[in-house]
């Protein structure tokens, strides 16, 4: 098959192609790096020509409010249009756990956008909704930190590896179409605060880590089971241990 991977040179993006290479089919990695551009349109149906599947695990690259919204909201528009005219099977997102749960966040606004406009779409879909990446543990840090406190909500979560993220967008690209949407998450589950610690004391990073039930998360408040999978999720299976040995041996 031909698959035309939007955001193909990003984390999940770049691992996706090489699985989907291996296994014998044709994976374009498409981005604005190699002239398509979802948000203007430039590139995307000559990208698209041929297509069977679309997969599209672009982000924002901007994390304000109003640009992600309206990355998600033109990005999905143009990309959707071009799949009906390329005559695109099946179109395969990434998403979150607990989107629906986030509208208080302007990035997961932007995120709700994406979902509404690939299920009003003519398109068989397919939407994977991740728990939050090992990988993007750095990241909760830096938005969560006031000078030498990290404030976080004591919520639950149940992170994953981009590896395991990565094989799972892989299967299901290459299944039917859901037609609704999967849920996958990480192995274990863990309050907030508690592997944000485990995090810090790896890295190093002395700051304290402070639980606060009213602390936000990008913007919104959260329930104990906000981020975390409702039943029968697929399951990674790197924890967060094995995780930090592999990345730190990579360095
Ligand atoms: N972080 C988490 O914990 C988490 C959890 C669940 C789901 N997700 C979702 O996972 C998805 C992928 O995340 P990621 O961390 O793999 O992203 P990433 O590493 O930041 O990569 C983003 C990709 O989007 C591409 N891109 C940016 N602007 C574009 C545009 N205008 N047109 C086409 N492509 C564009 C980038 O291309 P260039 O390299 O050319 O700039 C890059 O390939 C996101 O949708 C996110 O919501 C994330």
């Amino acid at each position: 098959m031909k698959i035309v991977v939007i955001g193909g040179t990003g984390l999940i993006g770049s691992k996706l192609v090489n699985i989907l290479r291996q296994r014998g089919h044709e994976a374009v990695a498409a981005s604005p790096a190699s002239g398509v551009n979802t948000v203007t349109g430039e590139g995307v149906a000559a990208a698209l020509a041929g297509a069977d599947v679309v997969v599209d695990v672009a982000n924002s690259p901007s994390f304000e409010d109003r640009a992600v919204l309206e990355f998600f909201e033109a990005s999905g528009r143009n990309l959707l249009g071009a799949e009906a005219t390329a005559g695109v099977k099946h179109h395969v997102a990434l998403s979150v756990v607990g989107t629906d749960r986030l509208s208080e966040s302007g990035y997961f606004r932007g995120k709700i956008a994406q979902e509404k406009l690939i299920r009003g779409a003519a398109i068989p879909y397919t939407i994977v909704r991740s728990t939050q990446f090992f990988e993007f543990l750095g990241g909760i840090v830096h938005s969560s930190a006031d000078g030498d406190v990290v404030r976080l909500s004591p919520a639950f979560v149940q992170p994953i590896a981009s590896d395991d993220v990565a094989l799972a967008m892989a299967d299901y690209t290459l299944a039917e179409p859901v037609g609704g949407i999967v849920e996958i998450a990480g192995p274990e589950r863990v309050r907030l605060p508690e592997l944000v610690r485990r995090y810090m004391a790896a890295v190093q990073d002395r700051r304290e880590v402070v639980a606060d039930p009213q602390a936000r998360y990008f913007g919104a408040r959260l329930e104990d089971d906000t981020l975390v999978p409702g039943p029968g999720p697929r399951l990674g299976t790197v924890n967060f241990e094995t995780w930090l040995a592999r990345s730190q041996a990579s360095k």
